[in-house]
């Protein structure tokens, strides 16, 4: 037997009236807000998201102001938050919307929007439009199986089904937005994954898991593969100033601007790797240099990445390159959409104090 959701509910509601975090997209609610706090919130920390969630709300007011943003401007914006696939999503999804009229307020239609799958869905439909239905991630996940104790895979289909199922049975009209919110909360700041403090928990003398002293065992998650190494150069051409920097092609950081860039593997040297790239570009290389070395963690590929400057005959060519588009742009000056690796590339080289440093002689007053 499960712990009763009506006490469980009960308890929940109270417990999140007094100590949920005051977050913006709780102090004001509307679908759209709900939307793009949730897309930012996959994958990304509470911490990290508020001030992109500010200033997204500040620049796009309105679900029609971001439907009619400029793709360039919303990646800017996004830089940093990662996984720009979001970003795009995103603006679909509100382009969608506003061709029915405003978002859905059904789990049904809500996920045939682009990008939103079951949990966003859910989210919406309870916190913007108090819908007693579930939205399961990854902290709900773990409450709802410490709780009941539920064993196995959470992520495979017949835990995951029931895991759904008991997020709606816990859910109620009148207080799903709480309900929801309240789940997410407890995970977040009670019930973490390898801390649960139960002592500060509303559920503890129903928590089956506590009673068993369990709370750590679960839920079985699969064990996560670590990222795989992988070694890369970029070159950093200058010109009057300017970076030869392109849009990469769809894929891990596509439409977003940086340098030229090859994966590094065998036994080529980085300076060999960073002479094919410049050559890549249409343009003779002379005087290859290191500038340094930076790291950058991606989902499933940890990559280190060699930077390098070099001076060059000839005039670089797009059609020759690796880019959807490229051309000579200003780093500080001009807004271009670069992700967190071209800005921790732009700062390897402004550490590396070399008098040919390219963008802080353009940077605005
Ligand atoms: N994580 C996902 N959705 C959230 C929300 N609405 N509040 C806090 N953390 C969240």
């Amino acid at each position: 037997m499960y712990p009763p959701s009506d006490e469980l509910r009960d308890r929940l509601v109270v417990w999140y009236s007094q100590h949920a975090r005051t977050l913006p997209w709780r102090e004001v609610v509307s679908p759209y807000r709900t939307l793009v706090s949730e897309i930012m919130l996959q994958q990304t920390r509470v911490d990290t998201v508020v001030p992109y969630f500010l200033r997204f709300m500040e620049r796009w007011p309105r679900l029609e102001d971001l439907a009619a943003a400029d793709m360039d401007e919303v990646l800017e914006a996004w830089a940093g938050l990662g996984y720009y696939r979001r970003a795009r999503s995103l603006v679909a999804a509100c382009q969608a919307a506003e061709a029915l009229g405003g978002l859905p307020d059904s789990v049904e239609a809500l996920k045939n929007l682009p990008g939103i799958g079951p949990y966003t869905a859910g989210a919406i439909a309870s916190i913007a439009y108090g819908k007693p239905v579930a939205a399961v991630d990854g902290n709900v996940e773990r409450v709802i199986c410490r709780v009941d104790l539920r064993r196995g895979n959470p992520r495979k289909a017949p835990l995951k089904r029931a895991l759904t199922a008991r997020a709606e049975e816990l859910s109620r009209e009148g207080v799903a937005s709480e309900v929801t919110q309240g789940l997410m909360e407890l995970g977040a700041t009670v019930c973490m994954p390898r801390v649960a403090h139960c002592e500060r928990c509303p559920w503890q003398e129903l928590c089956r898991a506590h009673a068993e002293g369990a709370a750590l065992e679960v839920p079985e998650l699969p064990k996560r593969k670590p990222p795989k190494a992988v070694s890369a150069v970029c070159v950093l051409l200058q010109h009057e100033g300017g970076l030869w920097f392109g849009e990469r092609q769809p894929g891990l950081l596509g439409g977003l601007w940086g340098p030229p860039m090859s994966s590094l593997d065998g036994d080529v040297s980085g300076e060999a790797a960073a002479r094919a790239l410049v050559t890549e570009q249409g343009v003779i290389p002379s005087n290859v240099a290191r500038v340094g070395k930076v790291t950058h963690v991606f989902t499933h590929r940890r990559l280190s990445l060699e930077v390098w400057t070099a001076s060059f005959t000839g005039a670089p060519d797009v059609d020759v390159s690796q880019f959807v588009d490229a051309r000579w742009v200003h780093p500080g000056v001009e807004q271009v959409a670069f992700s967190r690796l071209t800005e921790k590339i732009l700062e390897a080289c402004a550490r590396n104090q070399e008098p040919m440093l390219p963008f802080e002689d353009h940077a605005q007053p």
